[in-house]
């Protein structure tokens, strides 16, 4: 028998406990014992109910990830609730923690559930690129709904067990010793005589076959933005089983398009994320570092970065003070703030008492003086190094010691900011992605004098925040923008070679970004980059014109698109398409249609490189992380697992290939294959297998 499962009786009462930490994955070990345990409780004649629970700080979060990929093992998670549904005992669920996937699903399996106030159920499995495949798109919505169902299977988010009482997912929220009060509420079931109703059987909430149109209509409304993704549109397919089909047949739809996602390059790509977001803010070398208590917080700066930051703070219930020397820049960075929270209140994301406890986490002042009691302070000035170490060279006089001074530059050497103190081993760069409220992705730039307690404090501050920090070294531009700005120099080559804004843009989004870069330039301000452009001697052709003409993108709703007013929406401008052609016509180049594949190599394939060398030199430690950096704050599409995954499902091969023919056309030395590539390319092997 598997240690992982055990059994005692209370009195009339079988408990089984799975213990299998840190999640209770349910691997195959579990499985077994599992229904080895419940067939056992069933034949007792001593037993009249059975409790399921789980030991730690979970009942069961799902399958064992890991084992996805691999050949099936007998008995399957579907076996085991089957063995719990032929029972002719009350088998009752003791829910805790979070209750996700396959968890979910063996709770649906049982007669009752009951759960801990703080438990969140959830099917997430949309997120790994699969569906749940033991039930869940069959027996949630004869539960709760097809309305709910739909929401929770194709978002993945998880609700909360309050929401999850009303829904009838829940039969009963247990205040104090969870498992004690399953037992209680088991012998009610016994002694009531309450029917054995198998949620299999509960057809009545389903929708019947006339309200097709309506599941469609709804249906559509889940999947506009699935943008390629299998995942989503196999979800839907098999919640239409549950309405079209009996429940044995929904039930075989939904295992066939569960293997057959699980199989496929899009699970595959989102396994690699979930794990690559895990193993990027582990840092070997600083194993044993204790992290400082963060309990208030500084930002430096009201502007856009400033204030997106502090409401992370907010966010995490952790009170934050915001300086910007200029009052009238402050009252506006405030007002930004208490707008945007009024705005997801207004839309249901917030109750008002809510709204009202993070605004009043967060206090203004034009006083430095006030970040002498805050554990960590977060500079994020006007990206100028002059300004930047005048101001960390103030905050270290200041600064209470053993706080953490952190600096949010996209670019800038955090080392020069760590030589303008005193400490410049509590200096760290704390990079966040706008809209730094929303953005998940935190680089966390290690410097060369960062101490491990600093590099552990900013890590477990932003996973705090809710971010997915990622470890990166020091260089211009760290990994993210160092590999973005290579995709800026050949977005604009592409536009001089014979390509327009909209098909570069279509061509990335049709390969899953939201957004192409010249959409994403007038959205963010084209005058941003111009200024920082002209700051360190770099132009762009096309880009540089349209800010000399004021086409500044959105702002001025003209940029490499035209906007209408107040539209967001980009449409073609034939002044843009002339001053293209008229540029490329004086650079004697000569233009010619390009096609959506070209375009996608060309812009993937020399960041790709670019993150080759990253790798060589040691800034990112792993392939994994810049994947993670790219997913989180690039908007690379998650099925596709980010750039270096993705390079090693095209082969490096063929990418050294075709980088090596845009070398000899384009003439641009960072074309050439990266040393690494090559060596990868020559051994046939990929990034991956550099991990560890
Ligand atoms: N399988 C295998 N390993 C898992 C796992 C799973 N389902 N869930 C978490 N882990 C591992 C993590 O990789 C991590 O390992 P390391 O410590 O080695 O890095 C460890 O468990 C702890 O996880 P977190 O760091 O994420 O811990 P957390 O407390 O922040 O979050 C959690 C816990 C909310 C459960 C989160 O881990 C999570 O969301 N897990 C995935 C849940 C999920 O997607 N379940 C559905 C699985 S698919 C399924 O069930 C399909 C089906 O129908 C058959």
């Amino acid at each position: 028998m598997s240690e992982l499962v055990s059994m005692r009786t209370d009195d009339d009462v079988a408990v089984i406990t799975i213990d299998n930490p840190p999640v209770n994955a349910m691997k195959y070990e579990v499985r077994v014992g599992l229904l080895d345990l419940v067939s056992r409780a069933i034949g007792d004649a001593g037993v009249s109910a059975v409790v399921v629970a789980c030991a730690g700080r979970t009942f069961v979060a799902g399958a064992d990830i890991t084992e996805f990929g691999k050949p099936p093992r007998q008995p399957t998670g579907i076996a085991v609730i089957e063995a719990i549904e032929a029972s002719g005992k009350p088998v009752v669920a003791a829910l805790h923690g979070t209750t996700l996937g396959g968890g979910l699903e063996l709770a649906l399996g049982c007669h009752f559930r009951v759960a801990a106030p703080g438990t969140r159920l959830g099917l997430p499995e949309i997120k790994l690129g699969i569906i749940p495949g033991a039930g869940g798109t069959q027996r949630l919505p004869r539960l709760v709904g097809m309305e709910k169902a739909m929401a929770m299977i194709l978002s993945g988010e998880p609700i909360l067990a309050p929401e999850a009482h009303v829904a009838g997912l829940v039969d009963e929220i247990i205040e104090g010793d969870l498992v004690a009060g399953a037992i209680a509420f088991a012998r009610r079931v016994v002694a009531e005589k309450r029917p054995l109703v198998l949620v299999r059987n509960r057809d009545e909430r389903l929708a019947t076959p006339h309200h097709l149109a309506a599941f469609d209509a709804a249906a559509a409304n889940h999947t506009k933005r699935a943008r390629g993704q299998n995942a989503p549109v196999a979800a839907v397919a098999a919640l239409r089983a549950a309405v079209t089909l009996p429940f044995a047949e929904g039930l075989k739809r939904e295992r066939e398009l569960f293997l057959e996602l699980v199989a496929g390059d899009q699970s595959e790509a989102q396994r690699h994320i979930f794990f690559a977001e895990r193993e990027a803010a582990k840092v070997p070398d600083i194993a044993g570092a204790r992290a400082h208590e963060v309990q208030r917080a500084a930002v430096i700066g009201a502007g856009t970065m400033g204030g997106g930051i502090a409401m992370c703070f907010a966010n995490a219930g952790i009170p934050v003070t915001v300086v910007d020397t200029g009052a009238d820049v402050l009252a506006r960075g405030l007002d930004v703030v208490r707008r945007n929270y009024r705005n997801t209140a207004a839309r249901g994301g917030l109750t008002a008492n809510e709204m009202e406890a993070r605004i009043g986490r967060i206090d203004g002042t034009t006083d430095l003086a006030a970040v002498a009691d805050a554990d960590i302070v977060i500079e994020a000035v006007f990206e100028d190094m002059g300004v930047k170490q005048d101001v960390f060279a103030r905050l270290d006089r200041i600064v209470k010691p053993g706080a953490v001074i952190a600096s949010n530059t996209s670019y800038l050497d955090i080392d020069v900011l760590a030589r303008n103190t005193t400490r410049p081993q509590a200096v760290v760069g704390m990079h966040f992605f706008s809209p730094a409220n929303v953005m998940r992705l935190l680089e966390v730039v290690r410097g060369a004098t960062t101490s491990p307690e600093t590099l552990a404090t900013a890590i477990a501050v932003g996973r705090k925040l809710g971010k997915v920090p990622a470890v990166v070294g020091v260089c211009h531009g760290f990994v993210g923008n160092r590999m973005l700005r290579l995709r800026s120099v050949e977005a604009e080559r592409l536009l001089l070679e014979g390509a327009l804004p909209q098909d570069v843009d279509g061509a990335l989004t049709g390969f899953g970004f939201p957004m192409g870069p010249f959409a994403m330039g007038d959205l963010a301000g084209l005058d941003v980059g111009w200024r920082i452009r002209k700051a360190v001697g770099l132009t762009a052709p096309i880009a540089d014109q349209l800010c000399e003409r004021g086409r500044y993108g959105q702002k001025t709703s003209r940029g490499f698109y035209l906007y209408e007013p107040g539209s967001r929406t980009p449409k073609p401008d034939p002044e843009v398409e002339q001053l293209i052609a008229d540029t490329a016509a004086q650079r004697g180049i000569a233009r010619s249609a390009l096609g959506k594949d070209e375009i996608v190599e060309r812009l993937l394939f020399p960041m790709i490189n670019e993150g080759a060398r990253i790798l060589r030199e040691g800034i990112a430690r792993r392939a994994g992380d810049i994947d993670v950096i790219w997913v989180y704050g690039y908007g690379f599409p998650v099925y596709r697992g980010g750039p270096m995954h993705y390079a090693d499902s095209v082969g490096l091969a063929y990418i050294r290939d075709r980088l090596m023919a845009f070398a000899h056309t384009t003439g641009d030395d960072r074309h050439r294959p990266a040393p690494l590539l090559e060596e990868l390319a020559a051994a046939r092997k990929g990034f991956a297998s550099l991990a560890g």
